[in-house]
């Protein structure tokens, strides 16, 4: 089986449990990954751990390369990427500490290079995006958190906005209205990039706020980061079964 992908997110510089055998750090024809590649093994199963915001998370949303991060994960042989994302939570259903494996998303970011099919030596694909997540890997994620008693909220649409600030309420508004469940700054380009390489694709998003304008408390950084911590543990085991989960013959 081929390797499975983890890009970790805020809060995931480094991915726990991960049996570290190799580090890489890695240029592609697309420029430089994040940060190197970490290969791994979780549950002896051979993963491969990307730092979308770089070491010391000092990368922007808008200011990842994730063309380069894509095809790094492609050139190692890697054909499933899971996400990691924090996120606001808009819907009701979506309080901070909801896990939640999206099934749509609407793309409110602008200005990123956003695509692999850019000049014209790369010709033009237009890929399918109507199910913009690998529905394999979410029920897998699934499958993984029901094993592990965690609560593993099953679709919802992810507003996707620019940043690096966070939204205004009148913004966080438009986005409920427009349907949106979850709101964060990373899944795309990736989810769309991702498709391009034919890489299976699911973001498991963890909410670690309302939504700007749902809540009378501030959004703050320390509140954030502690309900990261809040999450980290679940996560964690969450993708130590889905490892495990994943050397099982399917049955
Ligand atoms: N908005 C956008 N991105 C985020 C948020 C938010 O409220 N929380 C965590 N990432």
């Amino acid at each position: 089986m081929s390797e499975l992908a983890i890009i970790g997110g805020s809060g995931f510089g480094a991915f726990p449990g991960l049996e570290v055998r190799d580090t890489q750090p890695v240029e592609t024809r697309y420029g430089t990954t994040s940060a190197p590649l970490v290969h791994g093994l979780i549950h002896g199963q051979p993963v491969c751990f990307l730092a979308r915001h770089g070491p010391g998370h000092r990368l922007p949303p808008h200011r990842i390369n994730y063309r380069a991060n894509i095809q790094a994960l492609v050139d190692a042989g890697c054909s499933s990427v899971v996400a990691l994302g924090a996120v606001g939570g808009l819907h009701p259903g979506c309080p901070p500490g909801t896990l939640c494996v999206p099934d749509q998303l609407i793309d409110y970011t602008y200005g990123r290079v956003h695509s692999f099919f850019d000049d014209e030596s790369d010709g033009v694909r237009h890929v399918d995006f109507t199910e913009p997540y690998s529905e394999a890997l979410r029920q897998q994620l699934l499958t993984a958190a029901s094993a592990a008693r965690i609560a593993l909220r099953d679709g919802g649409t992810y507003a996707v906005t620019q940043g690096p600030r966070l939204e205004t309420a009148a913004e966080v508004r438009r986005m409920a209205r427009d349907g949106c469940d979850l709101v964060g700054m990373t899944a795309m380009p990736e989810a769309a990039l991702a498709r391009e390489r034919d890489l299976g694709y699911a973001t498991l998003a963890f909410v670690v706020n309302w939504g700007a304008g749902l809540s009378d408390e501030a959004i703050t950084m320390e509140a954030i980061n502690a309900q990261i911590e809040r999450c980290a543990d679940d996560i964690g085991r969450l993708l130590a079964v889905f490892a495990e989960q994943r050397t099982l013959p399917a049955g």
